[in-house]
Formats: structure tokens, C-alpha cells, sequence
């Protein structure tokens, strides 16, 4: 290799893994996969190692991760966090274990007791204990300085605010990797997609990027978990002198050790280990991308120290990427429930991780033209979290001749409307609204499902053909349909028919929170449609919220308080609410107010005009479940008039008989301010 070109290609992986470091550590959004990462990286490692002039001060490879994000404090680690040199097979593992024999001067025929662990896929943190009470957590962020992430960290339920336990140090400072549980990862990816939120490409991206959120509010509801597996700086204690008693110390303060930890005799040890957990990690509910084995003894540790990034006491024994290759067919778009179209990769059955794959989502079309995915392309694919169908590239020296970049729809496929994108959103959505039948057939999925009205067995087949027939064109039609209608659909017997007509019946019975979720206003989701369920307490007072209140509640940001008011403000959208009112639909908690001042205990109340906002129905159940009554006439004896538009001789009558008259926003004003 000619001397120049060496310093050029070190400069330019210098810059490219700068790069990739950035988008994985501080955007959460990496963009090759670990393998290609750990290639580039040794690439450079080995050029450095041949090359010393050209290695530079601030290479990727003398230190760990990029800068932290200047939206957290900084947090300086006094013992730098560092990394783990890997190995891929026996071979490179007995190299590791012979340079460990020979910088501790032990004969090979000794072997070392390796203390085993898993390497856990998620997020390094870093949290300190004074006298047994947690004061501060940190990110990895670039080894040396970390993210103040302890808001955050205090909401993972199984890091204890206060170790338990006796003898605690008066300074400790743990190590060990958050993570999400792959049940956890799955449910709230399926939330996020019904509620039209960003869904995570994988648990390693969500655990990470849960702990970065700004409010710790979010990051409570987010399933996160800790496995502890090292210590850094310790005061005020003497520290067992092997590593697997330390964790077991850890483990006696309440700290989270992983029960698959394991104490073992030199190569073989580590084979057999390595042998079982292979065949066992399908069995764990999070994702590991290898093993750890660690020489034992502290005393041995300290003697062989660090090389540049890693410890030469540790290493990280790999599992091969379970990645295949496999050629697209097709690049589809499909439109969901708010509209949004999303490009889908058809690609030829390709079995990895134990499934076969046949689509891929490609999120968006920022992340399609990002990895220039094309009809014909040779791709390589695996299971993100060994769960969700991920394209990891596009293998681009196999790409045939004569393709051509895919475009984004001008129209909808599924109903020819406008496609449109917000400025600043990453997805396009069709315009079409409630006139496409994809969303049509989307929102009524959800507006069914369990979380929502709970129409118990009313499935998507269903749906389609009475979507497809227009006899479902909104979701208060529900209410309308008969057993004979229902009989003559496909696949729809007598008994099945009944039982629907049951299950719907029964749905009418629901809470406030479950409905305002079935409405699928853009990102009000389960939670958030609790939150607004227990703040307001009412339908009609949500419905007339401004954003300014709306986003007094908590967890209610100015995007959902907008789209809230976006809602309610659309006419088609208040008839909607207001017909399945009156099909029947009824929930406990907004009705009988309990716990509220009965501001209109013993009062005689009048109503004349109409209201904007509810039926006189509505008003009169209100008025009743803060004590008034409802009389139909002004006399003496009333107390008020509520005056609507247009009222009637009633409000002479009122100003006759010097009857205090209430308007319309000032009633909801008294009503607010009860509840
Ligand atoms: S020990 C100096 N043990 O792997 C020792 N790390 O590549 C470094 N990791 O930043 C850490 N499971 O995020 C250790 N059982 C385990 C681990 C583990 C996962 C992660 C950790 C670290 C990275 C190093």
C-alpha cells in the first residue's frame, strides 16, 4: 500500500466511525448494523497498529462512543467506561487466554477461572450509591463523560432508590446495562403503531433511547430493566478479591445480577458455556449479542490492566449475526389508520432466526432512499431483536442493471386521494381521511379492539366486507346492524351472528378513557387517553378544552394538545361522538362525578336556547350530578336560567323576575372549575 493512500484511508474511517458513533450513541439511530461497525473498526485498528504516525489523538479507537448530547448535564466518569475486544470463535479465544498465561506468568497447564456472563444488548449506565442511597446515573456517552441521566434511571423499577441490606460502602458506583425486554419491546412497538407514535427499530435503540427522554414522566411507562455486572469507583469498604464475589455482594444490596452468570475452568469452561447459551438464548425475554468472560481474580485483573479501550482482563465472545441474503420482489406502500403510507419491502422467503420473512417494513421513505433500497436488489436481512424483520443493507455490488430508484406515491393506492407531507414529518400521508377504505378499515380495526370498545369477535374479515359493501362508514353504524345483515355475510352463521350483536350491545357499556381512545385522535394513546379520562372527568369539557389547558394535564406536550383540539374542532368528528352517544354508548366515571362539590346542591335550574356543545339531554344529567334541578319554566322559585343561542321567552321571563341568567361558556367555566 503507497504511503499517502494509508493516511487517506485512515482519515477517512477515522471520520466515518466518528460518524457512526454519533448516530448510535447520540441519536439512537444507527446506521449499519454491529458486525459492519466491528469490521470498519479492526480495519482501522489493524492500519493504526502497522501505521503508528497516522494514528491520531482523537482516533475512534482511543476511546469509547461519541460526545454526549448537550441537552443532559455532563456527568465526567473518574474510572473511564470502557469497551470489550471481541472474539468470533475457539481459536481467537485461546489466543486471549495464552496472552493472559503469559502477562501473569502462569504456566498454560493452570488454567484461569473465567467468571461468565451475558452480554446484554442495551445501554451502559453508570450509578452511584452514597451510604446506600442512589444520588446519581449516567450514560456511557463517550467513556468519559457520560449523560446525567439520574431522572430517568430513577423510574426503572427494578434499580432500588435505597439498597437494602447491611455494610454498604459509603461511596458505590455500579455498572451494568439497561435494557428492554423483548415482551416489552413488542408491546409497546404494537402501541406505537396503533397510536401512530415512532415505533423503535430495536430494543438496544428503545432501552437507549427511553433513557434520553427529557421528561422522566415518559420514561416511566417505557418496560425497562437492569443487569448489573461490574463496579467502579468503591470507598469506605474492603472488596471481595474476585469478581463474582463483588457481584454476589451486589446481588445481597438488592442489585440485579443475571441468575446465567457462571464461575468456569479456563477455554473449555468458556466452550461449554458458550455451547449452552447458543441453544438457551431463544429462551430469555431480551436480546444478547454474545458472552463476557472475565478473569476472576481482581489481583489478575489489575496486573494485565487496559489496552487503549478495552481491559485485557475481559473479552467479549460474539454470536454470529443471524443475517441472510435475499432479493426484493416488490416495494409496496401500505396506508394506515391515520393515513400515514408506509413503503413495504416484499421480499423472497428468507428463513432467519427461526422464521420465515417475506415483508419488511421500511418505516418511511427517508429510511428507503438512506439505504437506496430498489426492486431487484440483493439485500441482507435479519430479526431486529430477534423479533422484528429488519433490512440491515442493500448489497450493492449485486444490484442488476436497469433499476430504478423508488418514488413516492402521488396518489393513494388505496383511494386515488391527494398523498401529502408535512413539513417537518417524516411520513407522507394519504389526504383522504375517512373517505380511503385503508383507513377507514384501520380505524375501525382499532375503534373495535380491546383497548378500545371491545366488540368481542368483531374481526377484520368482518370489517372489510362491510366496509367494502358501504354499509360501515362510520363507527355509530356499528350500532345499527341487525342479526339478518350479519347472517348474510360470508362466513357468518346464525350463532355468530348473535354473538356479535351480543358483543356489541355489551361494548356500549365502556369507560370514558376507552372511549376517547377509540375515537384514534392522533397520538392520544392508551395512556394519554387515561390521563385526559381522569383529568377532565367529562367528555363535553374535553371537547371544548383549549390547547393551553389541554396542556396543563400531564404528559399532555403542545403536538397532542393541538391535534386534540384538531379533532373535536371537525364537524364530521362531533357528529361521530355525538352518534354514538346517542346509539347508547355510556360510561361510569364522567357521569356520576364522584368526589366532586355539588356547586348545584338545591338549586332550581332553567335552560332555555341551544348548546354548541352538548344535547339538552347531556346538560341536564350534568346539572343533576352537581346536585340541581331541571324545571321547565322561570319562576320565583328559579334559581338560574342557562341560556343557550337563540333562547327563547324564557330569558325575558328570567330578566323580569331578576332570575340570574348563565351563559353557555360560563357555565362550562363553573363546571371546570369543580373538577
Ligand atoms: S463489562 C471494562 N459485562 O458491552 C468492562 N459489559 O463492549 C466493560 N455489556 O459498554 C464492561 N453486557 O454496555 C460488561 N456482562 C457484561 C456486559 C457488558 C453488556 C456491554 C456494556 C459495555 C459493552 C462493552
Amino acid at each position: 500500500m503507497v504511503e499517502k493512500n494509508v493516511k487517506q484511508i485512515i482519515t477517512r474511517l477515522t471520520s466515518c466511525l466518528h460518524n457512526h458513533n454519533h448516530l448510535y450513541y447520540v441519536m439512537d439511530e444507527p446506521e449499519i448494523s454491529d458486525h459492519e461497525y466491528d469490521n470498519l473498526f479492526n480495519e482501522l485498528l489493524e492500519l493504526e497498529k502497522k501505521y503508528p504516525e497516522y494514528q491520531v489523538d482523537s482516533s475512534p479507537t482511543q476511546n469509547v462512543g461519541a460526545k454526549p448530547s448537550s441537552a443532559f448535564r455532563s456527568i465526567e466518569h473518574t474510572l473511564p467506561m470502557l469497551s470489550l475486544s471481541n472474539v468470533f470463535n475457539r481459536e481467537e479465544l485461546e489466543n486471549f487466554d495464552r496472552r493472559a498465561h503469559e502477562k501473569l506468568n502462569l504456566p498454560l497447564e493452570q488454567s484461569i477461572h473465567y467468571a461468565c456472563e451475558l452480554k446484554f444488548d442495551g445501554t451502559a449506565v453508570s450509578i452511584v450509591y452514597e451510604d446506600g442511597i442512589l444520588v446519581r446515573a449516567a450514560t456511557r456517552g463517550d467513556g468519559k463523560k457520560g449523560e446525567d441521566v439520574t431522572h430517568n434511571i430513577r423510574t426503572i423499577k427494578s434499580i432500588p432508590l435505597e439498597l437494602t441490606g447491611k455494610n454498604h460502602p459509603s461511596y458505590l458506583e455500579v455498572r451494568g446495562e439497561v435494557y428492554m425486554p423483548l415482551s416489552g419491546f413488542s408491546d409497546f412497538n404494537k402501541n406505537a403503531e396503533i397510536n401512530d407514535e415512532r415505533v423503535f427499530v430495536n430494543p438496544r435503540n428503545a432501552a437507549a433511547g427511553s433513557l434520553r427522554q427529557l421528561d422522566p414522566n415518559y420514561t416511566k411507562k417505557r418496560p425497562l430493566d437492569i443487569f448489573f455486572y461490574g463496579v467502579g469507583i468503591v470507598k469506605g469498604i474492603v472488596l471481595p478479591t474476585k469478581h463474582s464475589d463483588i457481584l454476589s455482594l451486589l446481588s445481597g444490596w438488592g442489585l440485579k445480577i443475571c441468575k446465567e452468570n457462571k464461575l468456569v475452568n479456563g477455554v473449555d469452561g468458556c466452550m461449554n458455556f458458550y455451547n449452552q447459551m447458543v441453544k438457551k438464548r431463544h429462551t430469555f425475554d431480551y436480546d444478547i449479542d454474545g458472552l463476557v468472560y472475565k478473569i476472576d481474580q481482581i489481583s489478575h485483573q489489575d496486573k494485565l490492566g487496559f489496552v487503549s479501550r478495552a481491559p485485557r482482563w475481559a473479552i467479549a465472545h460474539k454470536f454470529p449475526a443471524d443475517e441472510k441474503t435475499t432479493v426484493i420482489e416488490s416495494i409496496d406502500f401500505q396506508v394506515g389508520r391515520t393515513g400515514a403510507i408506509t413503503p413495504v419491502a416484499k421480499v423472497k422467503p428468507a428463513f432467519v432466526g427461526g422464521v420465515t420473512i417475506s415483508n419488511i417494513t421500511l418505516h418511511n421513505m427517508d429510511e428507503l432512499q438512506r439505504k437506496d433500497v430498489r426492486v431487484g436488489d440483493t439485500v441482507s436481512v435479519r430479526r431486529a431483536g430477534d423479533v422484528i424483520p429488519e433490512l440491515v443493507k442493500v448489497i450493492r455490488s449485486k444490484r442488476p442493471s436497469g433499476t430504478s430508484e423508488v418514488m413516492m406515491l402521488k396518489l393513494c393506492p388505496e383511494c386515488n386521494s391527494k398523498v401529502v407531507r408535512i413539513t417537518g414529518e417524516a411520513v407522507f400521508r394519504c389526504s383522504g381521511g375517512y373517505n380511503c377504505r385503508a383507513q377507514r378499515i384501520e380505524y375501525l380495526k382499532h375503534f373495535v379492539s380491546r383497548k378500545a370498545m371491545d366488540v368481542d369477535g368483531f374481526g377484520v374479515k368482518l370489517i372489510e366486507q362491510l366496509v367494502n359493501s358501504e354499509r360501515l362508514l362510520t363507527p355509530d353504524q356499528i350500532y345499527s346492524l341487525n342479526k339478518e345483515e350479519l347472517c348474510s355475510l360470508d362466513r357468518v352463521a346464525t350463532k355468530t351472528a348473535e354473538n356479535l350483536i351480543h358483543a356489541i350491545s355489551n361494548s356500549k357499556n365502556t369507560t370514558l378513557d376507552k372511549f376517547i381512545f377509540s375515537l384514534g385522535i392522533r397520538e392520544v394513546g392508551q395512556t394519554t387517553a387515561e390521563v385526559l379520562a381522569d383529568y377532565y372527568k367529562d367528555l363535553d369539557i374535553l371537547m371544548l378544552a383549549s390547547e393551553e389547558n389541554l396542556q396543563e394535564v400531564p404528559e399532555v406536550g403542545p403536538i397532542v394538545a393541538k391535534n386534540i383540539v384538531v379533532f373535536f374542532e371537525n364537524d364530521h368528528n362531533k357528529s361521530i361522538v355525538k352518534n354514538l352517544i346517542s346509539c347508547g354508548i355510556k360510561w361510569t366515571s364522567s357521569m356520576t362525578l364522584e368526589g366532586v362539590e355539588k356547586i348545584f346542591e338545591g338549586k332550581t335550574i332553567v335552560i332555555t336556547g341551544s348548546f354548541s356543545a352538548l344535547s339538552r339531554e347531556q346538560l341536564k344529567a350534568k346539572i343533576r350530578n352537581l346536585g340541581g334541578k331541571v324545571t321547565g319554566s322561570v319562576s320565583k322559585k328559579t334559581d338560574f336560567l342557562l341560556s343557550g343561542q337563540d333562547p327563547g321567552s324564557k330569558n325575558q321571563k328570567a330578566l323580569d323576575l331578576n332570575v340570574k341568567i348563565i351563559y353557555e361558556r360560563e357555565f362550562f367555566e363553573l363546571f371546570e372549575a369543580v373538577i
